[in-house]
């Protein structure tokens, strides 16, 4: 939702940018870590999905920890003042330079994805007279019911070790002297709305927590990844996520025996709803079978609706503004929204239902706080999308 003075705010500026609502961001913190303090629940930050400097400045301040998966985010992490011991790297791919250089800041854990994986950071931990602490990634065959791409705890899927490889892994554990096992970890997938899900995999957690302690490892950390959804189709009436119901599915669920930590790694539902992608029209194309609004924003500045068939909703801003006169007076038309960008996927969203749009109308694509702003790319030499943030009255 956005008043008057932010829209005249828009109007002063070149588009497109992403405008960043710190009051929902704050709120929206404020009610995870209500809800997961309630029952002494660790959150780490996905720094993934969005690594804006104000909005990790935000998230640092409110004593979150870092969920890296690369070399940089762990760089940025600590540059922004996540404590070390919060940092963890996670990650299927994770390079001899970065394992290095997370060695030499002291992170509080690797999430490891394979035995081959265990082997090297053991080798480059000896190397430095250090002890790499280690969580086991388990993939759990457990499905998240999220779109195909955004669904990793599969057998299918490249990520995790999977339980019929927990002997060698329990070997390759005894025979590296510079690790220390810490727990397990898991991810399921993304953009969860079900919690029967997390159900599920909370009875597998308990399932595999005991096959390590049957076999002589202590499980100090129970890591169960992120995942929660947010509610891409009504942003202003349902702006954050159901903190409340979701821990306590892990509550509910989950054995936690005494010292045992239970770690989160959220991301989505921390930061999506606190950012829109504004743009504005550049040409209206009206076809015989097709309206067009052709916006200064394509794929390049988002390209959640062309890779994952994302839904987001879109507002024309300068059609908006005062109810009474859209509903009296606008004629209503159906626009494929679609981006400059030389491909034909370059398309937002087709058929929206839009008052009558102009050349010079902004456009907010919502819900764009999530792997927006972050999967940004350069193709086409493309100018690097600007971040504009909420001022006190916004
Ligand atoms: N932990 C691990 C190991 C992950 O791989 C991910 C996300 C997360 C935590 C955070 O998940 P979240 O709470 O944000 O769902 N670009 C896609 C989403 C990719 C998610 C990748 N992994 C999208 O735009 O929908």
């Amino acid at each position: 939702m956005f008043n008057t003075n932010t829209i005249g705010r828009f109007q002063q500026l070149e588009t497109p940018f992403y405008y960043y609502d710190m009051g929902v961001l704050r709120q929206t913190l404020e009610a995870c870590r209500a809800a997961s303090a309630r029952y002494g629940f660790h959150v780490h930050y996905a720094m993934k999905a969005n690594f804006n400097p104000k909005v990790l400045d935000m998230i640092q301040e409110f004593g979150f920890g870092a969920d890296c998966v690369s070399g940089n985010e762990v760089k940025a992490a600590l540059e922004h003042g996540f404590a070390k011991e919060k940092v963890v790297f996670a990650g299927v791919g994770k390079s001899d330079k970065e394992i290095n250089a997370a060695l030499d800041a002291d992170i509080f854990c690797f999430n490891v994805e394979s035995v081959q994986e265990l082997q090297i950071i053991n080798d480059l931990a000896k190397a430095k007279n250090k002890t790499a602490k280690v969580a086991i990634r388990i993939n759990p065959n457990v499905d998240a019911h999220t779109h195909h791409f955004i669904t990793t705890g599969l057998d299918e899927n490249k990520f995790g070790i999977n339980t019929w490889q927990l002997h060698e892994v329990a070997d390759a554990l005894r025979a590296c002297a510079s690790l220390e096992f810490l727990g397990i970890h898991f991810h399921i997938g993304s953009q969860i709305t079900d919690m029967e899900v997390y159900k599920s995999l909370c009875i597998r957690i308990n399932e595999m927590q005991d096959w390590f302690e049957d076999h002589g490892f202590k499980v100090k950390v129970l890591n169960t990844g992120g995942g929660l959804g947010v509610d891409y189709h009504n942003p202003d009436t349902n702006t954050i996520s159901d903190f409340e119901s979701y821990f306590k599915v892990f509550n509910d669920f989950l054995t936690v025996k005494p010292g045992q930590e239970v770690h989160f790694e959220l991301g989505r539902a921390l930061v999506a709803q606190s950012a829109s992608l504004i743009s504005r029209v550049l040409y209206v194309k009206n076809g015989q079978k097709k309206n067009f609004l052709v916006l200064d924003a394509g794929m390049t500045e988002l390209i959640r609706p062309m890779l994952y068939q994302a839904y987001h909703e879109i507002e024309n801003l300068s059609r908006n503004e005062n109810q009474e006169s859209r509903i009296k007076n606008q004629d209503f038309l159906n626009y494929d929204v679609v981006g400059p960008i030389c491909e034909s996927t370059d398309c937002f969203r087709k058929d929206v239902e839009l008052p009558q749009s102009f050349r010079g109308d902004l456009i907010a694509i919502r819900t764009t706080g999530a792997y927006g702003e972050v999967m940004a790319s350069g193709y086409n030499l493309r100018d690097r999308v600007q971040s504009v943030y909420s001022v006190s009255g916004e």
